[in-house]
């Protein structure tokens, strides 16, 4: 892994191995997808219009990219692979493209992430499920939800697994229902693809959406892969070069999918790297990866558990539920925005704090009774953000060790024992802490400006 050995500095000014717990954010970048990335480089030149040799090597790695996505997904081959920005702009695209009756309505549920909830709301009323109590609920659910013909469903927009606590959908038995009621399923797999396999024939799945800077290809690309039926007539999201096939002064013939898609010079490169983590992933294999990652969260769980002031948020508890490698977590009597600072300034290790972009799951996890959420709605639209409910989430994936974990736990049992050790402000804009006494330098980048170690802040919108 990239960074695998980095270096960083305590407020203090002294040096310590950085541990990234924070992989269900960004992934740090994965060896093998830097070495294509830079083997492809030299030959990089423009792709699809160009005759010369590096255009013609260029569009042949774009497209082969296509083949390795839809082959990591398992896609049919009346899938199209569309490479987008992210996992937000590929559903926001699957949400313009699909085309509801207008009494039908979209399947979800309360634990999905804001980018799997909002671009569904565009198009026609979302039915959401609450966060059930276990998998058997929640599919009674979504077979009540289903049979209800008084709002049929014409979509069910589901995520793979939590971005919050982890937990795996039951995505096969989700789609078998779904399917049985005409009803397609999009899944928002952010959090699934580089921790489980995805196979969309033998899952049921209709469309999915993937971030490549959540599976060690941090190069601005992500995909969204669904059946060309559904993409073919869509009116697209941008107008431009490259989606069209023929253009007059008062008309436009739109190019069939991909291409009426992908307007304008596409991401190559985040393309092609996305590519090579979804084959590099599949060469480690996903039983070795799942393997690696329940060891270490039985034990990341297990050591949190052994601390008196550390409480983990879990939707389902109990033998048989599996979860992606994170925790999510509260302390008592330190705010968790505080935790996350003296991880970093004291401890020198890295995980989230907040709401994970997920407000009605953490509220319904931290239980916030409808009239604080009320006050807590009103304090931000006013720009305060001080003393925000939320959580600190430890994440990880390839390359993380017991001792990563066991920095984490120090820092967290240090922390609770004795509080923080140095003297912490907070910034009542964003929310966030930082040592009185901050020595650390931020480094120096050639044709960067120099960096404000401000940045180092989260800034804003963590809730
Ligand atoms: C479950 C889930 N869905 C969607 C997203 C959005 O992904 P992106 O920021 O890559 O668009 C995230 C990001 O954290 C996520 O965890």
């Amino acid at each position: 892994m990239v960074g695998q050995d980095l270096e960083v500095q305590l407020a203090s000014g002294e040096a310590r191995r950085y541990v990234n717990l924070d992989f269900a954010a960004s992934t740090p970048a994965m060896q093998p997808v830097v070495d294509t990335v830079l083997s492809l480089l030299p030959w990089y030149a423009s792709v699809h219009r160009g005759t010369g040799y590096a255009s013609q090597v260029t569009t042949r790695a774009y497209e082969a990219a296509r083949v390795a996505v839809a082959a990591f997904v398992g896609a049919r081959s009346t899938d199209e692979v569309i490479f987008v920005r992210n996992t937000t702009e590929a559903i926001n695209l699957l949400a313009r493209c699909i085309t509801l009756r207008p009494e039908q309505v979209v399947l979800s549920t309360g634990l999905e992430h804001h980018s799997n909830m909002l671009p569904w709301r565009r198009l026609a009323k979302v039915v959401y499920l609450d966060p059930p109590p276990d998998s058997d609920a929640l599919l009674m659910a979504v077979k009540r939800a289903l049979d209800d013909r008084s709002r049929p469903v014409g979509i069910v927009a589901v995520t793979g697994a939590s971005n919050v606590t982890g937990e795996v959908l039951p995505i096969s038995e989700i789609a078998w229902l779904a399917h049985e009621h005409g009803a397609l399923v999009a899944v928002d797999a952010a959090q699934l693809a580089p921790h489980r396999p995805i196979d969309m024939v033998a899952m049921g799945i209709d469309c999915v959406a993937i971030s490549g800077h959540k599976m060690y290809a941090p190069f601005g690309a992500g995909a969204l892969i669904a059946p060309s039926a559904v993409l073919h007539d869509a009116e697209p999201m941008l107008a431009g070069g490259g989606a069209v096939t023929y253009v007059t002064l008062d008309d436009v013939q739109w190019a069939p999918a991909p291409d009426r898609l992908e307007a304008g010079s596409p991401n190559v490169i985040g393309a092609v790297a996305l590519a090579a983590a979804a084959t590099a992933l599949q060469e480690i294999g996903f039983e070795h990866i799942a393997a690696h990652e329940r060891r270490l969260l039985a034990y990341l769980d297990g050591r949190l558990d052994d601390l008196p002031h550390v409480t983990r948020l879990r939707l389902w508890n109990g033998a048989g539920v599996d979860r992606l490698g994170l925790s999510t977590f509260v302390l008592d009597g330190t705010h968790h925005a505080l935790a996350a600072a003296v991880l970093s300034a004291e401890h020198a290790v890295g995980v989230r704090h907040g709401c994970f972009c997920a407000h009605p799951y953490i509220t319904h996890l931290l239980g916030v009774s409808i009239a604080d959420a009320h006050t807590i709605r009103e304090r931000l639209r006013r720009g305060e953000h001080r003393d925000i409910p939320g959580a600190v989430r430890a994440s990880f994936g390839i390359g993380t060790t017991v001792e990563h974990i066991d920095r984490l736990v120090d820092g967290l049992t240090a922390l609770c024992e004795h509080g923080p050790r140095l003297q912490y402000v907070e910034d009542a804009d964003t929310g966030d802490y930082r040592p009185v006494d901050d020595r650390r330098m931020l480094p120096r980048f050639a044709l960067l400006p120099q960096l404000e170690l401000a940045g180092i802040s989260a800034g804003c919108g963590q809730f």
